[in-house]
């Protein structure tokens, strides 16, 4: 078996999620325990499972019986993020990456929500297209892979088919290609609602396709999609047009974290791009904005959310239950996410609130097939 991800880099969040020397999380969860409600979202408590890419769909992006499984453990989360999902094949990013274009996928992931609705959960699906984060190892024949610019973004992929490869030389996408990419997003919503999601989430940081339209660093386009901020962030507000108008803008949420360096993306200003972003994004009245603690210490995204979105924030990065009842009685954001300690600790929400210790996960097992490392974590005694 691999030691690393056969598809996307283990996660360098800078904080590793606090635990005590006893494993125990401190202090009393109480703030996070509150039920809210986001747009058309009714959250039964504030802990949000944030998404994870972990590579188990089938070869096609049909997500199969294991991933009910995980999904429906972790379902007394206030809110699961499902993993970034494509929404066209040109926008497959990894191998083994689920998928909601087809209508296999659809009825794949519809055994998920059952799953997870049989459980009291709620579920929105993150709509990632990966852009210039792709190769022609991982999709179907003849798909391109399509960036805002030709400018291929360094470092490699693992594929299942030849192992590490450098990341495709992207062709730059016309302005037919830039629409039907949009409706794409438009059509992955619905698809969405259709498979039993209760929403959807724009993954909007990363590196990946709406991030490379926003960043200077990955968008030299000279059309009303390139150059100022106002034209940069027009991709992202599209998508996110087309999905509210599909499903309702209460059913959808939008994913940042400015200054987000990942996958070789840099941007001149990234304050005044996610400013810009983050307004427009406010405009159209969705149902929350997921932040990730910027990685500058220039910029705080926390307040700039609150300050140009509002408060309807989901934050996110390095929290455990002490910092999460700090940030939601101080009214950072109104609801806390949390990625890594959710992987080995299915039941986290009973963990935090009866103040368990929480399990350690395996790096190993993060990105690999099968039910090792995946579904296979216990709950406490
Ligand atoms: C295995 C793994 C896969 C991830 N995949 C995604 C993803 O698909 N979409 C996304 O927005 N973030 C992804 N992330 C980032 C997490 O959602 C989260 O922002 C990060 O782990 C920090 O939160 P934490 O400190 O609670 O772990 C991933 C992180 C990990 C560990």
């Amino acid at each position: 078996m691999r030691s690393q991800a056969p598809g996307v880099a283990v996660w360098r969040g800078r904080a590793g999620p606090a635990v005590s020397s006893s494993g125990r999380l401190e202090g009393p969860a109480v703030q996070l325990m509150q039920p809210l409600q986001l747009g058309e979202l009714a959250l039964a408590n504030r802990v949000v499972m944030a998404p994870m890419t972990r590579n188990r769909a089938d070869a096609d992006g049909v997500p199969n019986a294991l991933m009910a499984e995980y999904y429906a453990q972790r379902a007394g989360a206030g809110l699961i993020v499902a993993e970034g999902t494509w929404p066209e094949a040109a926008g497959q990013a990894y191998c083994r990456q689920p998928g909601i274009a087809s209508a296999a996928q659809v009825a794949g992931w519809r055994r998920v929500t059952d799953a997870v609705h049989a459980r009291g959960g709620c579920i929105v699906l993150q709509v990632m297209h990966g852009g210039r984060i792709g190769s022609r190892h991982i999709k179907p024949a003849g798909v391109p892979t399509l960036a805002p610019s030709a400018i291929q973004a360094a470092g490699t992929v693992h594929t299942d088919a030849a192992g590490m490869q450098p990341y495709d030389l992207p062709r730059a996408l016309t302005r037919d290609e830039v629409r039907a990419a949009v409706q794409a997003h438009g059509r992955a919503a619905a698809n969405a609602r259709e498979a039993g999601f209760d929403g959807v989430e724009l993954h909007g940081t990363s590196g990946y396709l709406p991030m490379q339209f926003l960043c200077s660093g990955t968008n030299r386009r000279d059309d009303d999609y390139g150059g100022a901020v106002a034209n940069r962030a027009r991709f992202a507000v599209e998508c996110l047009h087309a999905m509210a108008q599909a499903i309702g803008a209460g059913r959808v949420g939008l994913r940042l974290n400015p200054g987000n360096t990942y996958n070789d993306t840099s941007d001149d200003d990234p304050l005044a791009s996610h400013v810009e972003l983050m307004r427009r994004a406010a405009a159209l009245d969705l149902a929350y904005l997921h932040l990730m603690r910027a990685p500058l210490p220039s910029i705080d995204a926390f307040a700039l959310g609150r300050v140009h979105f509002g408060a309807r924030l989901i934050v996110n990065d390095g929290f455990d239950a002490d910092s999460a009842e700090q940030a939601l009685a101080g009214g950072v954001g109104q609801a806390v996410s949390f990625a890594r300690h959710f992987i080995a600790n299915p039941d986290l929400v009973r963990r935090l609130r009866e103040h368990l210790p929480l399990a350690p996960f395996d790096r190993r097992t993060l990105y690999t097939p099968a039910a090792a490392g995946y579904t296979d974590y216990a709950e406490a005694p």
